[in-house]
């Protein structure tokens, strides 16, 4: 039988008894019903179903729950208590980056990722940090644009 993996999900702590090569992305999902991580590839390529882990984003779809002890795993549910988020949401809807959603909960943990660590990011650098995460509707610019304002309007959050 699997040892228990100790873990803490937005903050709550959690003991996972389940199969720890599950992905966490599927956990998430399906055991915890937190359904803002959304699956699109499941190969680490589209950054739709980013969560931060211990400060860092990573593609929930190549991490296995077996890896999460002693982690601090945030998803957007999370993330969506705090001010920082409060900031980022109207950032987004302000210049209309939000067109089908389904991207929005990597992207927008992305530009927190980024804003954790460098909150002036010049265009280039948003670029860079949101380069692992497709959008298929927005072309970018509203989203690049949106972390800006996010930036300026959030100034002393970050
Ligand atoms: S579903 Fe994980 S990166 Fe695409
Ligand atoms: S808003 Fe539709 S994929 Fe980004």
């Amino acid at each position: 039988m699997a040892s228990a993996v100790k873990f803490t999900l937005n903050k709550e702590k959690i003991t996972y008894t389940g199969n720890p090569a599950v992905r966490l992305l599927d956990a998430l999902r399906d055991d915890f019903v937190l359904t803002g991580t959304k699956c699109g590839c499941k190969e680490g390529e589209c950054g739709a179903c980013a969560v931060i882990i211990d400060g860092v984003l990573v593609n929930s779809c190549l991490v296995a729950m077996g890896s999460l002890d002693g982690s601090e795993v945030m998803t957007i549910e999370g993330y969506a208590q705090t001010k920082r988020f409060s900031v980022v949401e109207k950032a987004y809807k302000e210049v209309s980056a939000v067109q089908c959603g389904f991207c929005i909960p990597g992207m927008v943990l992305a530009c927190e990722s980024l804003l954790s660590v460098n909150p002036h990011p010049t265009d280039a650098q948003i670029r860079v940090a949101i380069s692992g995460n497709i959008c298929r509707c927005t072309g970018y610019n509203a989203i690049v644009e949106a972390v800006h304002i996010a930036a300026r309007e959030g100034e002393g959050l970050w």
